[in-house]
This record gives C-alpha cells, sequence and structure tokens, in this order.
C-alpha cells in the first residue's frame, strides 16, 4: 500500500513500512523505516535540530533543520552540506538533487540494461530528484515484507557526466547498531562476523568481479542485545551478481547511514546527454522479532518474489551427482552403473559432472568445447540419456560456459574470446573467462548450450563458474549484463530445466543468479559439520529451497573428517537433498541407510524444501502446515553430558502433538574391541566376523516417542540420555562425535 499526503510517502506492509517527506528545501528526508506506521506519524518523527551543532553548512540561512548533514535522508548529495557518505559521485563535481515530483506508479518500468527484479504485483513509488544537467529516478515498492530500491541516473545536460558511484539505495537510521557480514573463501564460505557500527565506515564489498564467498552480498543490522527471537534487526540483500558495496556509519548525530549498491571500485561510466544508467534493485526488511523474523520475511520473498516462477513451491527431486565420486574418470558403463544404483537408493534425478566434453579428462583442458567425448560416451549424451531415462529417473548436466582453458579449440579458434589484460593472461583452475560482454561470445555459448539441451532430454543444468575476474575493470558490470542476457535466451525458452547455480560452491551465491536458477551449491565443501556452518548462515538471508546439500564420503575430501552417514543426511534434508559419492563403494548397512533417508526426505520434502525455516538453539526446524521436523547436532562428544532439551518453536500452544524420533542405527564396528563386553564370545574387532557383522548389522539408536502439548515443547523437552560410558541401551543417543537426531512432530489426531 502506498499512500501520499502533502509531501509525505508511506508504504506499508503487515511488518514494515517506509516513511519519507519532501523537506521544503526539497530533499528526500526519511523519517522511518522499520516497524508499521501511519502518515499521521510524520510529525512525530521529525528531527529537531534546535539550535544545531558547530560547522553546519545550512541550505537556508537561519534554518538548521536545512542542514542536510543532520537529518535523517533517503538520498543524499556531496559537497554541498552533507558531508557524510554519498550514494553518487560524479568525477569532481558535487550534487545536490532537489524534489521534482513523484508518481506512483501500478507496474514497474523495465529494467532496460537486462538487470533482473523482484517479481510481484503492487504500487512503485517513483520519486524524481533533479538537479541541473541530472536527474534521478528513485523506485520504492513492497513485496510480501520486503521494501525494495532502486536507482535511476539520467543525463539532461548537454555534456558529458562521469558516473563514479552510483547506489541502489541509502538510508539514514537513527541509533547504533552492529553489522552481520557473510565472509569467506573456497570451501570456507559464509563465515558469520558481526562488529558494531560505530563512527568509523564498516565496508561488505567484493571487488572479484562476482558477488563472491569473500564477502556475500546479503548483510544484516541489528540493535545491540538483539537475538534470535527478540529484537529489532534490519536485513539487506542485492539482486546482483557482481561486485557489490555495502556500508554503514554512524553520524555525530547518532543516525547511520546505510548504503548497497554496485562497488564504486572498479565502476565508471560515461553518460552522453540523454543517456541514463539503472542500478540493480536492492532490498531490505525489518523485524522486531530478531534474526529469526528478519530470515521468515527475507525467505517468504525469495520464495515468492525471486525463484523463477515455474519453480516457486515445486518440489525439487532428489539427485545423484556423479563428480566426487568419479571425477573425470568415467565411461558410459560405469554411469549406468551408478544411476541404476541410485535409483535403487531412492534418488530420481541422475546428473553427469565435469569431464563429458572434448578433451576434458582433467581440469587443465577443453573448457569451451562442446564436442561429447565420444571414448566415454560412444552414444553421446542421447545414448545416455534414454539409458537414464529408461531406468526411470530424470537426466541433468554439467556445463562451464562462462570459461575457456587454453588448451581448448575454442581458444585456439578465438583467443581475442579470453577476458585478459594487457598482461600476460593469469590463469586460475587453468583456465580464463571468456568476455561476456562481446555479443558474439554470448551467441556462441546460447546457440551451444541451447543446443546440447535439446539434443537429449536434459531436465536439469548444473551452471559452474571456477574462477575470479581478470582485470575487469569497468567492464565488470557489463560482463554481469551478458551474463544475465544469457541465461535469459537459455532459459525463459525452457522454463522446466532446472538449473543450479554454481561457482566453486558459494562463490556466486546471490539473489541476481536466484532469479535464474532456484537453487545454488552451497560449497564444494559437503562435510556435515562444515555444511552446519554453511547452511546456517545462508540461512540468514536465504531460503532451504535454494540450498544445493549433498551426502558424500566419508572421511571427507576436504576435511578428511569422519561423521556418521545419518548426519550427513540428517544435515543435508535442510536443503535439497542429494548424493554425491560412489556408490559401488558403499556396504549393505550403508545402503540401507540411504534408502531410509530418501523415503524419509521424500515424505516431508514439502516440509524440508519450502517449510517455514527456523534455527534453534542446538539445530533447525521446519514446519509446513500439520508437520514440524526438528534437526539437532552435536559436535564432539564428552564424556559424561548432561541432560539436553529440544526446544521448538511456533507450535499451538493448546494443541497436542505426537513427536517421534527418526529411526536411526549404529553400526556394530563402530565399537571396535568394546564389542566383547555385549558379545557371548570374544570378537577380534579387527577379525572377519566382525568386518563382516558391520556390513550387514545395525543396532537401533535412541528411540524416542512422546505426545505432548505445543507449549511443552516450546518450553523444552528432555531427550533421552547421551552415551556416558555406561553401555548400550537403545533407549539412549549412542552417538559418535559429530552425531545428530532429528524429530518428527505431528498434530496428534484424534481417534474417535
Ligand atoms: C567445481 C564445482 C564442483 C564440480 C567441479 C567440476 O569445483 O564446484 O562441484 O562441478 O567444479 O570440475
Amino acid at each position: 500500500m502506498i499512500e501520499y499526503k502533502n509531501g509525505i510517502f508511506l508504504l506499508r506492509s503487515e511488518n514494515i513500512s517506509l516513511l519519507l517527506r519532501v523537506s521544503p528545501q526539497g530533499l528526500l528526508e526519511q523519517l522511518h523505516f522499520g516497524a508499521p506506521v501511519d502518515i499521521e506519524d510524520a510529525q512525530a518523527f521529525a528531527l529537531q535540530p534546535g539550535i544545531g551543532w558547530g560547522s553546519m553548512v545550512l541550505l537556508e540561512e537561519g534554518k538548521t533543520e536545512s542542514c542536510p548533514d543532520v537529518v535523517g535522508l533517503a538520498w543524499s548529495g556531496s559537497g554541498r552540506g552533507d558531508y557524510r557518505e554519498s550514494p553518487l559521485e560524479l568525477s569532481g563535481v558535487s550534487t545536490d538533487l532537489r524534489y521534482q515530483s513523484h508518481r506512483i506508479l501500478d507496474a514497474m518500468p523495465p529494467a532496460a540494461s537486462g538487470l533482473p527484479l523482484a517479481a510481484g504485483e503492487g504500487q512503485i513509488l517513483e520519486i524524481t530528484l533533479a538537479q541541473p544537467g541530472l536527474q534521478l529516478q528513485l523506485y520504492f515498492r513492497i513485496l510480501g515484507d520486503v521494501l525494495l530500491r532502486r536507482a535511476v541516473v539520467s543525463n539532461t545536460g548537454d555534456g558529458t557526466v562521469r558516473l563514479g558511484k552510483i547506489m541502489s539505495m541509502m538510508m539514514d537510521l537513527p541509533g547504533s547498531y552492529e553489522m552481520t557480514t557473510f565472509d569467506g573463501s573456497w570451501i570456507a564460505e559464509m563465515r558469520k562476523h558481526t562488529v558494531p557500527v560505530l563512527d568509523s565506515r564498516v565496508v561488505n564489498e567484493s571487488v572479484t568481479g562476482f558477488s563472491s564467498h569473500r564477502h556475500n552480498p546479503g548483510f544484516l543490522l541489528s540493535m545491540p542485545g538483539a537475538g534470535e527471537d527478540h529484537g529489532r534487526v534490519y536485513g539487506f540483500n542485492l539482486i546482483y551478481s557482481g561486485n557489490h558495496y555495502a556500508a554503514a556509519q554512524r553520524s555525530f548525530q547518532g543516525l547511520t547511514r546505510v548504503m548497497q549498491g554496485i562497488s564504486p571500485a572498479e565502476f565508471s561510466r560515461e553518460l552522453q546527454p540523454g543517456e541514463s544508467f539503472e542500478t540493480p534493485e536492492a532490498v531490505m526488511t525489518f523485524s522486531d522479532r530478531g534474526f529469526g523474523g528478519v530470515s521468515e520475511q527475507m525467505h517468504h520473498f525469495v520464495n515468492h518474489h525471486i525463484i523463477p516462477a515455474y519453480w516457486q513451491g515445486r518440489m525439487r527431486p532428489v539427485l545423484y551427482n556423479d563428480w566426487e565420486g568419479c571425477m573425470f574418470d568415467f565411461n558410459q558403463h560405469r554411469l549406468l552403473g551408478l544411476a541404476k544404483k541410485a535409483r535403487e537408493l531412492g534418488c530420481e534425478l541422475f546428473v553427469l559432472d565435469d569431464g563429458w566434453f572434448g578433451n576434458r579428462n582433467s581440469d587443465t583442458a577443453g573448457l569451451g568445447d562442446y564436442t561429447v567425448n565420444k571414448k566415454k560416451l560412444p552414444g553421446g549424451l542421447r545414448g545416455l540419456s534414454d539409458r537414464i531415462h529408461a531406468l526411470g529417473m530424470e537426466f541433468g548436466l554439467w556445463f562451464e560456459p562462462e570459461s575457456v582453458n587454453m588448451d581448448s579449440d575454442l581458444y585456439r579458434a578465438h583467443p581475442d574470446w579470453a577476458l585478459t589484460d594487457q598482461f600476460q593472461p593469469l590463469l586460475s583452475r587453468h583456465q580464463l573467462l571468456l568476455d561476456l560482454t562481446k555479443p558474439q561470445v554470448r551467441d556462441y555459448i546460447v546457440e551451444n548450450v541451447s543446443a546440447i539441451l535439446d539434443s537429449a532430454g536434459i531436465s536439469y543444468v548444473k551452471w559452474d563458474m571456477n574462477r575470479h575476474s581478470i582485470a575487469l575493470g569497468a567492464k565488470a558490470h557489463d560482463y554481469i549484463l551478458g551474463l544475465y542476457e544469457v541465461l535469459r535466451r537459455i532459459f525463459d525458452p525452457r522454463p522446466q530445466i532446472l538449473l543450479e547455480s554454481c561457482a566453486s560452491g558459494g562463490n556466486r551465491f546471490d539473489l541476481g543468479m536466484l532469479c535464474f536458477s532456484p537453487q545454488i551449491w552451497c560449497s564444494d565443501d559437503t562435510d556435515p559439520v562444515e555444511r552446519v556452518t554453511i547452511q546456517e548462515n545462508l540461512s540468514y538471508l536465504y531460503p532451504q529451497s535454494t540450498f544445493g546439500a549433498h551426502v558424500s564420503a566419508a572421511p571427507h575430501a576436504q576435511t578428511l573428517r569422519s561423521t556418521p552417514l545419518t548426519t550427513r543426511g540428517n544435515v543435508s534434508f535442510f536443503g535439497v537433498l542429494g548424493y554425491e559419492l560412489d556408490l559401488n563403494h558403499l556396504l549393505p548397512v550403508e545402503e540401507k541407510e540411504i534408502k531410509t533417508q530418501t523415503a524419509l526426505y521424500k515424505r516431508w520434502r514439502k516440509a524440508f524444501q519450502f517449510g517455514t525455516f527456523r534455527r534453534l538453539e542446538n539445530g533447525w526446524q521446519v514446519s509446513d502446515g500439520r508437520v514440524t521436523v526438528a534437526g539437532i547436532f552435536h559436535g564432539q562428544r564428552s564424556a559424561a553430558p548432561g541432560y539436553e532439551y529440544l526446544r521448538v518453536k511456533a507450535l499451538e500452544p493448546g494443541k497436542r502433538y505426537t513427536l517421534h524420533s527418526r529411526e536411526q542405527t549404529l553400526r556394530v564396528g563402530q565399537f571396535g574391541s568394546l564389542v566383547k563386553h555385549v558379545a557371548p564370545v570374544e570378537l577380534n574387532p579387527n577379525g572377519i566376523v566382525l568386518r563382516t557383522a558391520d556390513r550387514f548389522v545395525t543396532l537401533p539408536d535412541g528411540v524416542q516417542t512422546c505426545t505432548a502439548s505445543g507449549n511443552a515443547l516450546m518450553a523444552g523437552i528432555p531427550l533421552l540420555p547421551a552415551f556416558r560410558g555406561t553401555g548400550y541401551d537403545k533407549n539412549q543417543r549412542t552417538q559418535l562425535d559429530f552425531g545428530s537426531n532429528l524429530y518428527i512432530i505431528e498434530e496428534e489426531t484424534k481417534h474417535e
């Protein structure tokens, strides 16, 4: 809903509102962004600078409230009285944009640049600010409980305008905050860091050419003391996949200026008379229900306004990916063996990863070539996919279309298509990026990928990208626009293809990519202990339907850690489940466990993928209608653990529920020589008998069932005791290090 009265604008949803006012001098003031308020509250929110502070530059002599430096603004100029950070920089020229006009629109003007915008109906507020030779259109809208903002700057003069920086949004928020960012690296994505925002600027920025695993564009600002379920928290994100920038800084007067947009570091643009530049759309929300409230609102927004329409709420298949099992070493026979096994274990989609084309037998060659390797796949992709389909599975394929190896036919034919600078090419994973700012490069990718998709009954694509950019400079933004064009041309006509984006894992986990790909491969690190951190931190801003989450082998390739197969499953359930290991190496007990996992996941798939996700003290829960599934995850066990509780959220207080634990089992082999305490005969822990028994025999573990009211379950119920050096008992949780449990809580059905 948008209201306008006497120079005051109100945008409001159920949980948030934005109150703006045009000052007598034409500044765009932000009176409030946060809980829903009324347009009549404007006067109460207006700041009172009183007699002012020293060194003030006034727009109107004698009026302290005309000092742009001390009022809360929704956009600011530079060099004209507001000496806080400006969202707009023109090389060497100050800016002083004042209100010119506004319109309330029924539909968002499409982005001429091709930048993806959130989809959704509703009114849009367009406010035009202007100064001689320059016009700025600011767009505001609310979708769900999320505010969206973008800016379009136009050269209305007759000279060239040199744009050095333009943010998508800027706002001043009263008070002091802490800023939480999500930083990392390859196989260590989404490390959460929180720092106070005081008088020095705190910046969250990526300059690798992509949104990057170094600094995810999403961030949070929280009032000190805010917690998971209480306190005031703001969440921010950007619908963009390239270099980004966000900054927060408290002013002397106690207003915190926040802005977000394309990073100015590698950005410059010349606007000729009549030309415009448009920013990506920035996304922000507020909750006084703590971090959990922000996450819930962001999840809803992503699931309903970002994910491509065809895939909104549509169940995703359980997939098997051959990469970690085979790497480059496969042929049709091996793949079909794996597919058959994957099918038996409950997988629904078989994904052939890297290595199917050109001379791609390692990561040193072949990228850029699309000819199928007939030695590995004599019947071509069609031959393989027909057989996969005959097994009753869907077929999916890996591509890395943005890159090229120098040892490839493509590079030999078109060395100038690679993105290089004036120096020797710098390789990363033996590859260069293709220059997606060139139309012929985009055509090459679109034509080749499309032809392959249409040739072989492919219903899923993993779109990989495995390096940072090289010296993109001013091209950085055009590269991203080129990428969006390519994705649109390939996938708009084929909406039913499920696209999973990947960039060495989570090097491009952002809302821009999610506009095309409903899910993203979170990390090449599938160790469940690490994944608890990665998925939990992603969950602050992204819903679990966007997490590609796979069970892989133990010891794990990246950490050498051995973890229980149950935990690998339990963690991956809270995302889009897949398997990525050599299935031929599984023991019968492991096969049985995986069958149980896929069956359980499918039974509760809707809750796992699209249910309301909440972080708990010791794990996560998802709720959908009458069911809540909670997972709790443990680190290293101690010798004498105390009580542990399960405290779930958002049940109906007075309703009765049944709780039952997922059936988990223990392998006898894990007890080693301790088996002698329970076995009637002495057994050698390394002997054939125990080794054989370990392949087939399991013991039930931690079976817990109870009924309780919603209030009791939210107050917290004690879980079965954990192993305390006391021996085996099926009524305890005999867990190893990194064990976990899963509980299914359903509304009790009354039997008459
Ligand atoms: C990247 C991806 C992996 C896999 C390999 C293939 O590392 O993140 O999942 O696809 O490339 O080369």
